[in-house]
C-alpha cells in the first residue's frame, strides 16, 4: 500500500508534504513525490526511493505554493522507476492514488488512451480519464470516471485551472482528513494529521471532499452536504516518534507492557472481564459453539496463540485461515460460528473481504483492531480496539502481543459466559494475565543476553525455530520476524515432525531456536533438540530452566520467568522479537522498513 497526503493552507505546502510523507513513509517506500499547484501551474517532481531523496530534490527550490500532494509508493502496478512514481499528471489534472484499480487496461483500450499513458501503473489511467471527462465541472469528472473504476482507490486530485483546492475521493482504501488555522490536510492516516489536531474524520466512501485553506466540504455523488462525524485521537504525536530509539520496532518492543496494559486494565471490572464500555454484549458469546478467526501474517500468529487457549482450556473448537485462503474456500462457517478477525491496520484488504463474506455467512464477526475508525473496525459487528497506539515499524510487535492479551480476555469472558469456567476461575486468570507486563518487562532484562544470538545467526544462510503446542505457534512468528527484517531464511517447525524430512537440512552450525516452556511436552522436546544437536546444530534453547548445565543440549539458553504454561507466549514473544531485531540491527539493515514491503497490506 502507499501513503498519500494533500494540504491547501496558509503556510508553503512543500514542507507539510514532505514532513506528511516521512510519517507515513512506512506504508510504502519504493519511490515518493509532490505535486504544489500555484499561479495556474503545477510543479511535479518525483523519484524513486524514499521520501529523503525527494527531500534532497526538492530542498534547492524555492516552491512558495499553499496548496498540493504528495506520495510515497509501494509497487503494484509497474515496476519501481521514476515515471512510475506519483503524482502522475495528464493535461490539467494531477492526482495521487493509494489502491489498486482491477480494470485499468480495459479502460485503457475502451477510452483509447495508449497514447496518452506513459507510465505501467492503474493510476495514471485514473488521471487520464478525469482529464478526458473534465471541461469546468470537476464534480461532474470526478463523478462520471469512479463509476467506471473497479478496485480499491483513495485519491486527491488538482486541477490546473482550480487554485487552491484538492479534491479527494476513495473506496475502500483509507483516507482520513481534518483542518485547522493553517489550513485542510487530508492523508492515509492519523500519523500524518496529527500535527494539525487531535480531531479528524474518516472520509466516508464514495464522498467527493473539497480540501481549501478555509476548510473542508463533503458532498455525496448527488452533491447533496455532508457533515463527517468528528473523532479524537487517542494517542500523541510523541507516540508516531522514535523517542531516542534507534528505530520504531525497538521502541515498540519496549512499550508492550503499557500497551497490554492500556488495552487489558480497562477491561477488567470486579476482576472479571468486562466488554461493556465496547458494546459486545455477552449474547455473541452464548450462541456461539464454534470459533473462526481470519487473519494475515502476524496477527493470524495472534489468532493462533488464542486457537491454542480457547481449545485447551473451554474445549471449544476453533479454526485459524489465512484470510487470503478462507476468501475462495467456501468456509464452512454459520451462525452458530463467532468470527474473530484480527488486524493491527484494519485495513488489509484480504482480512477486510474475508470479514465480508464470513458476515454473509450469517457469522458474527468480532474484530480486534489497533487503528480508531479503520474499515475493517466499521464494517465488523463487534469490534474490540487494542490500545497499542500507532505501530510505525512494518514488523508488528506490540500489536501482536496486544492481540494475544485480547483473545486471552475473550477466551475468559468465553469460558465464563458458557459457564466452563467459575468466577474464581476467571479471576485467578485475569490476575495472571493482568500480570503479563511484569513478565515482558522481567524478560526484557535479558536483552543484552539474547543480542549476543544475533552475531551467530546474522551469518546464517538459514534458522530453524522448533517447539510443540503453544511454542510450535510461537515459532512461526518467530520465523515470519527474523525473515522479513533480516533476510535470513528462517522456518517454524513442530519439533516432533521435524525428522520427518527437514532434519536433512540440519548440519554443522545450523541455528536452532528452540522453545521448551510447555511442562507436558518438555522432554520431547529436549530429545528433539538432542537430535538437532547430533546433527551439529548451533541451539539456542528458550525454556523455565533454572540453569541448562549438559552442553549436549544447547550452546546457549535463555532463561524466560517461571509461569504458567498458556502464559509463557508473553515472555517468549518478546525474546523472538529480539532476536529478529538484533539480528537485522547487526547486518547494518533499515529495521523499521524492511525491503518489499508496507505496513499495511491494502491491495491483494
Ligand atoms: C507483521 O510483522 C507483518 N508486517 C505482517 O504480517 C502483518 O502482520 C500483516 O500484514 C497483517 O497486517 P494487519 O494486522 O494490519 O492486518
Amino acid at each position: 500500500m502507499c501513503g498519500i497526503i494533500g494540504f491547501t493552507g496558509v503556510i508553503p505546502a512543500k514542507d507539510v508534504i514532505i514532513n506528511g510523507l516521512e510519517q507515513l513513509e512506512y506504508r510504502g517506500y519504493d519511490s515518493a513525490g509532490v505535486a504544489l499547484l500555484s499561479d495556474g501551474d503545477i510543479i511535479l517532481r518525483k523519484r524513486t526511493g524514499k521520501v529523503a531523496e525527494l527531500k534532497k530534490l526538492c530542498e534547492a527550490e524555492d516552491m512558495p505554493a499553499t496548496c498540493g500532494i504528495g506520495h510515497t509508493r509501494w509497487a503494484t502496478h509497474g515496476g519501481v522507476t521514476d515515471t512510475n512514481a506519483h503524482p502522475h499528471r495528464c493535461g490539467k489534472v494531477v492526482l495521487i492514488h493509494n489502491g489498486i484499480i482491477e480494470n485499468y487496461r480495459e479502460l485503457i483500450v475502451e477510452y483509447g488512451l495508449q497514447d496518452t499513458i506513459v507510465s505501467e501503473t492503474d493510476s495514471e489511467v485514473v488521471a487520464a480519464l478525469i482529464d478526458k471527462f473534465y471541461e469546468d465541472d470537476p464534480y461532474k469528472a470526478i463523478k462520471q470516471v469512479v463509476k467506471l473504476l473497479s478496485g480499491a482507490f483513495a485519491l486527491c486530485i488538482m486541477f490546473q485551472d482550480i487554485p487552491g483546492k484538492i479534491f479527494a475521493i476513495r473506496n475502500v482504501s483509507p483516507m482520513v482528513a481534518t483542518s485547522c488555522e493553517k489550513g485542510s490536510v487530508i492523508a492515509s492516516d492519523l500519523t500524518a494529521l496529527i500535527a494539525f489536531s487531535k480531531e479528524y474524520f474518516v472520509v466516508p466512501e464514495y464522498h467527493i471532499l473539497t480540501l481549501s485553506k478555509d476548510g473542508i466540504d463533503v458532498t455525496d455523488l448527488k452533491g447533496k452536504e455532508v457533515k463527517p462525524n468528528i473523532l479524537t485521537v487517542n494517542w500523541d504525536i510523541t507516540s508516531a516518534q522514535k523517542g531516542g530509539y534507534p528505530f520504531f520496532m525497538l521502541k515498540e518492543i519496549y512499550e508492550q507492557p503499557d500497551a497490554i496494559r492500556n488495552t487489558v486494565v480497562p477491561r477488567i471490572s470486579e476482576g472479571l472481564p468486562d466488554f461493556s464500555e465496547d458494546g459486545v454484549d455477552d449474547a455473541v458469546f452464548e450462541n456461539c459453539t464454534n470459533v473462526m478467526v481470519v487473519a494475515c501474517g502476524t496477527a493470524m500468529h495472534a489468532g493462533m496463540v488464542g486457537k491454542q487457549l480457547i481449545e485447551r482450556k473451554l474445549r471449544i473448537p476453533v479454526n485459524v485461515e489465512i484470510a487470503s485462503e478462507f476468501r475462495y474456500k467456501d468456509p464452512i462457517i454459520d451462525e452458530h460460528t463467532l468470527t474473530i478477525v484480527l488486524s493491527q491496520s484494519g485495513e488489509t484488504i484480504d482480512t477486510l473481504e474475508a470479514l465480508k463474506l464470513a458476515k454473509s455467512k450469517g457469522s458474527k464477526v468480532l474484530s480486534i483492531v489497533n487503528v480508531k475508525g479503520s474499515t475493517i473496525a466499521r464494517e465488523s459487528d463487534y469490534v474490540l480496539y487494542t490500545h497499542a497506539g500507532p505501530e510505525i515499524a512494518v514488523a508488528s510487535t506490540k500489536a501482536y502481543t496486544v492481540q494475544v492479551s485480547a483473545m486471552y480476555l475473550i477466551t475468559c469472558k468465553l469460558g465464563l459466559v458458557k459457564n466452563i469456567l467459575s468466577k474464581k476461575e476467571a479471576k485467578e486468570f485475569i490476575t495472571k494475565l493482568m500480570n503479563t507486563p511484569n513478565v515482558i518487562e522481567e524478560t526484557l532484562k535479558n536483552a543484552n543476553n539474547i543480542k549476543r544470538i544475533a552475531n551467530h545467526i546474522k551469518l546464517a544462510p538459514d534458522a530453524f525455530y522448533i517447539g510443540r503446542g503453544l511454542d510450535y505457534v510461537m515459532s512461526l512468528e518467530a520465523a515470519l520476524k527474523l525473515k522479513e527484517i533480516s533476510y535470513v531464511h528462517a522456518e517454524a517447525y513442530a519439533a516432533g515432525e521435524l525428522k520427518h524430512g527437514t532434519i536433512a537440512l540440519i548440519t554443522e552450525n545450523v541455528p536452532v531456536i528452540a522453545l521448551a516452556t510447555q511442562e507436558d511436552v518438555y522432554a520431547k522436546v529436549i530429545s528433539n533438540i538432542r537430535e538437532v544437536k547430533a546433527r551439529g546444530a548451533y541451539v539456542v534453547l528458550i525454556s523455565m530452566d533454572e540453569e541448562v548445565h549438559d552442553d549436549k543440549i544447547c550452546d546457549k539458553h535463555i532463561r524466560i520467568p517461571k509461569l504458567d504454561a498458556e502464559f509463557t507466549a508473553f515472555a517468549t514473544a518478546v525474546i523472538l522479537q529480539l532476536i529478529a531485531y538484533y539480528t537485522s540491527e547487526a547486518k547494518g539493515l533499515d529495521v523499521d522498513k524492511p525491503r518489499n514491503l508496507a505496513k499495511s497490506v491494502t491491495v491483494e
